[in-house]
């Protein structure tokens, strides 16, 4: 998923000067141009964003592909049966996909079911979106399939999040009013910022960000836990730091570092720290949380090396204790994370 920056209720939203944004310097004529840095971070992005679409034509050839196989092979098992055999297979294709439908009709039957009791006692999870006048049409745009994805993570566990979207105005409520069945989402969706949406309940705000000094211990459910709805690159670093200290309410990062190296930065998109959210509900453990959400790439070398060899530990400890080489090499292989 891509990546995202934050305005701020008290007084007017933190706007970056030349001087604080390294990516442009001012030429002796005037106007603003990238520097050798910047001009190579684009590049590194249009190469990402370029192969990202390769990927996806290529992921939509091969479904395609698909399709048409499944056709053929449906064509060739009625050719050449007689009419009452024809007559059965299409009978029986009809009760599988009946079966089928129902199934996914329980399903979401039973995901509005757990979005609704989430909804009065679940973790609060709030996205502040009040930054849209920080990012470019591209990482609006990226921040509202973040947002599709968080959605449809939670509504997948088993103990979701009550998810909260704040400050949906402007050109970001337009973008997220696109959202196909958005209206039927079970979430708070306001026009008001948190700070007044959930105004009678401010000291139990928590803003996570990578900038506080303050390592989040546990997940409280008391606490309504506010997450900045920015796609930046960190161009705006602190920028959520500084509306949360200005506005007087609680900070946290996620403890990250008790667990792992990161080959750069600490910072997260939102839908990581969304999903590292929901998988601590689930596990009550950051290291497990971390290990399944964080990508293999944003993490430090040695950190994978680490842990490949604690898991060849484990498996020579098991192989001892079990003297099979075979289970042991299974061991290994099947444990190593795969989530890059
Ligand atoms: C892409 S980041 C935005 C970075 C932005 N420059 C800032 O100052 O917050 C999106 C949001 O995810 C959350 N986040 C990312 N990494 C985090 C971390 N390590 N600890 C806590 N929150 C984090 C923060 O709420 C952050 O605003």
């Amino acid at each position: 998923m891509p990546e995202s920056p934050g305005g701020g209720d008290a007084g007017a939203p933190p706007q970056a000067t030349e001087n604080e944004n390294p990516q442009t310097e001012r030429t002796a004529a005037g106007p603003p141009v990238l520097s050798k840095n910047a001009r190579k971070k684009l590049a590194k992005q249009q190469r990402f964003e370029a192969k990202k679409a390769e990927k996806k034509a290529a992921a939509k050839e091969q479904k395609r592909k698909e399709v048409e196989r499944k056709r053929k092979e449906w064509e060739e098992s009625l050719a050449g049966v007689s009419k009452e055999e024809k007559a059965k297979l299409i009978e029986s294709r009809r009760n599988l996909r009946k079966e089928r439908m129902e199934k996914r009709s329980l399903e979401k039957e039973s995901k509005r079911d757990r979005l609704t009791v989430a909804r009065e006692r679940g973790q609060n999870v709030v996205v502040d979106l009040q930054f849209s006048h920080l990012m470019n049409p591209n990482e609006i745009h990226s921040l509202v399939q973040q947002i599709m994805y968080c959605y449809a993570v939670n509504g997948r566990c088993a103990s979701p999040a009550h998810l909260w979207l704040t400050g949906c105005e402007g050109e970001m409520d337009s973008a997220l009013k696109r959202i196909p069945g958005i209206d039927k989402w079970i979430i708070e969706k306001e026009n008001r910022s948190y700070i007044e949406a959930l105004s009678n309940r401010k000291e139990d705000l928590v803003y996570l960000t990578a900038d506080s000094e303050t390592v989040l211990e546990e997940l409280d459910l008391k606490k309504a836990y506010v997450i900045g709805g920015l796609v930046d690159r960190n161009r705006w670093k602190g920028i959520t730091l500084k509306k949360a200290e200005e506005q007087g309410i609680q900070t946290a990062k996620l403890p990250i570092g008790n667990f792992m190296k990161m080959s750069s930065s600490q910072v997260l998109t939102v839908n990581q720290v969304v999903e590292i959210l929901l998988k601590y509900l689930e596990t009550r453990d950051w290291k497990t949380s971390f290990f399944a959400v964080i990508p293999q790439r944003k993490r430090c070398q040695s950190d994978s090396e680490v842990n490949a060899e604690d898991i060849i530990i484990e498996a020579e400890e098991e192989s001892e204790q079990n003297d099979d080489i075979t289970s042991n090499k299974k061991i290994c292989v099947e444990e190593v994370p795969s989530n890059s």
